[in-house]
C-alpha cells in the first residue's frame, strides 16, 4: 500500500474534518480516521522502519508536528462540543441558552461562615458567669403594662421620675409601653417565686431618645436581683466585683481587663424602686480612663443603675418587706461589650455593618 506521507495536506484536512465535526461521534470519526488502526497516521508512523534514515528522521518529525497539532485541534473542539451537548435540555434534547449552562469545572466560591455577634457574644459570657455564682437566668416581655414597668416598682402616679425613661407608648386603649427597663421583670418573677432567690433577666429595653455615640434608643439590660433574709448592699458590692473581674479577664475581647484592675465606682443615685440607690461605673476601658468621648472625657463609663429593693415593691408582689432584704440592679450589655471589645461608637453594634461585625 502506497502511504501517503504528505503531512501538510494531511493537517489541512484534518483541521477542515475536525472543526467541521457537528458532535461528539463524528470528533471520534475523525480521530478514527487519523489515528484508529488502520487510521492515516498510524499507517505513517508503521511505515517508519521501512524508510531510509533520514527520510524516517523528517517524516518522525513532522508526523510528531502534527500529533500535537491534532491533539490541541481535537481537545478544543471536544470541549466546545461538550458545552454544545451539556447546554441541551436533558428532557427536551433542544439546546438550551448559554447562561443556563452549568460550568461544573469552575472552582466553587467559598461560602461566607457568619459567627456569633458581639453582643451575642458578651450576653453568653454574662450568663454563664452569674450562673456560675448560682442565678438563674430569667426573661420577661417586651411589650408591658404600665402597671409592670411603673405602678409595681413604686413610680408614683404623674412623679417626674417617669419622665426619666423616655417611654415609647402603644397605641392601644390599654395603655401599653415598650418596656423601658428590665425591671418590672422583677415584679413578674416576685409576684410567682418565693424568696431566696437569684435571677438575671437578660432583655431588650427602649427609649424614647436622641441617639449619640454612647446612647441608642434600644438596649440590652441585665437586670439583676438577690433576695434573701440578709442581704446588704455589701453583698452587691461583692458580686459584681466578681462579675468584673471575670468579664473583663475572660478571652474574646481586646481589654486587658485581666491585667488591669478594673476600678468599681458606686455613687449615690435615685430610682423610685431601690432604696438607696446606686450609679455604678467603671473605669472607661476604650481610653483607660485618660478621657475620651465614651466616657465624656472623664475616665467612668456607667454601667447602670442598682441599689436595695424598695419595701413597696416587695409589697407589690406579695412579699412582706421585713422578712427579705434585697439588691437590684440594672446594667447596659451594649456598655459592656463596648468596654470589652474598646468600641467607640454605640450605633455600630445595630448598624449590621460586615465591616464592622467581620472584626469580632
Ligand atoms: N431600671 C434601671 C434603669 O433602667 C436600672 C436599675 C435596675 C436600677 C435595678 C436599680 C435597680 O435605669
Amino acid at each position: 500500500m502506497v502511504v501517503k506521507t504528505n503531512l501538510k495536506l494531511l493537517k489541512k484536512q484534518a483541521k477542515k474534518s475536525i472543526i467541521g465535526s457537528k458532535n461528539l461521534q463524528e470528533l471520534n470519526e475523525v480521530l478514527k480516521e487519523y489515528f484508529g488502526k488502520e487510521g492515516k497516521l498510524t499507517l505513517i508512523l508503521r511505515s517508519l522502519d521501512k524508510m531510509s534514515k533520514a527520510r524516517r528522521i523528517k517524516i518522525g518529525k513532522e508526523a510528531n508536528g502534527f500529533r500535537i497539532f491534532f491533539d490541541e485541534a481535537f481537545s478544543k473542539k471536544k470541549s466546545s462540543l461538550a458545552i454544545a451537548f451539556l447546554g441541551r435540555s436533558p428532557a427536551t434534547g433542544e439546546a438550551e441558552s448559554k447562561e443556563k449552562w452549568i460550568d461544573i469545572t469552575v472552582p466553587g466560591k467559598r461560602p461566607e461562615l457568619g459567627h456569633l455577634h458581639p453582643l451575642t457574644k458578651t450576653l453568653r459570657q454574662v450568663e454563664d458567669i452569674f450562673e456560675s455564682m448560682g442565678f438563674a437566668v430569667v426573661l420577661g416581655p417586651d411589650v408591658e403594662t404600665e402597671w409592670y414597668n411603673f405602678d409595681a416598682l413604686n413610680f408614683p402616679k404623674n412623679h417626674p421620675a417617669r419622665d426619666q425613661w423616655d417611654t415609647f407608648w402603644l397605641k392601644t386603649p390599654d395603655k401599653l409601653v415598650l418596656r423601658t427597663h428590665t425591671s418590672p421583670v422583677q415584679v413578674r418573677y416576685m409576684e410567682k417565686n418565693n424568696p431566696p432567690l437569684r435571677i438575671i433577666v437578660p432583655g431588650d429595653a427602649f427609649r424614647h431618645e436622641a441617639t449619640d455615640v454612647s446612647h441608642d434608643f434600644q438596649m440590652i439590660q441585665i437586670e439583676g436581683l438577690m433576695v434573701d433574709k440578709e442581704i446588704s448592699a455589701a453583698n452587691f458590692r461583692a458580686i459584681i466585683g466578681e462579675f468584673f473581674k471575670r468579664f473583663f479577664s475572660t478571652q474574646g475581647g481586646s481589654a486587658s481587663g485581666g491585667k488591669k484592675e478594673i476600678k468599681i465606682r458606686l455613687r449615690p443615685d435615685f430610682f423610685p424602686f431601690t432604696e438607696p440607690s446606686f450609679d455604678v461605673s467603671i473605669t472607661c476601658l476604650v481610653c483607660g480612663g485618660k478621657g475620651c468621648p465614651i466616657c465624656k472625657n472623664n475616665g467612668w463609663v456607667e454601667m447602670g443603675g442598682a441599689g436595695m429593693v424598695h419595701p413597696n415593691v416587695f409589697k407589690n408582689c406579695g412579699l412582706n418587706p421585713r422578712d427579705w432584704q434585697g439588691f437590684a440592679f440594672g446594667f447596659g450589655l451594649d456598655r459592656l461589650t463596648m468596654m470589652k471589645y474598646k468600641i467607640d461608637e454605640i450605633r455600630l453594634l445595630r448598624s449590621g455593618d460586615l465591616r464592622f461585625l467581620n472584626q469580632f
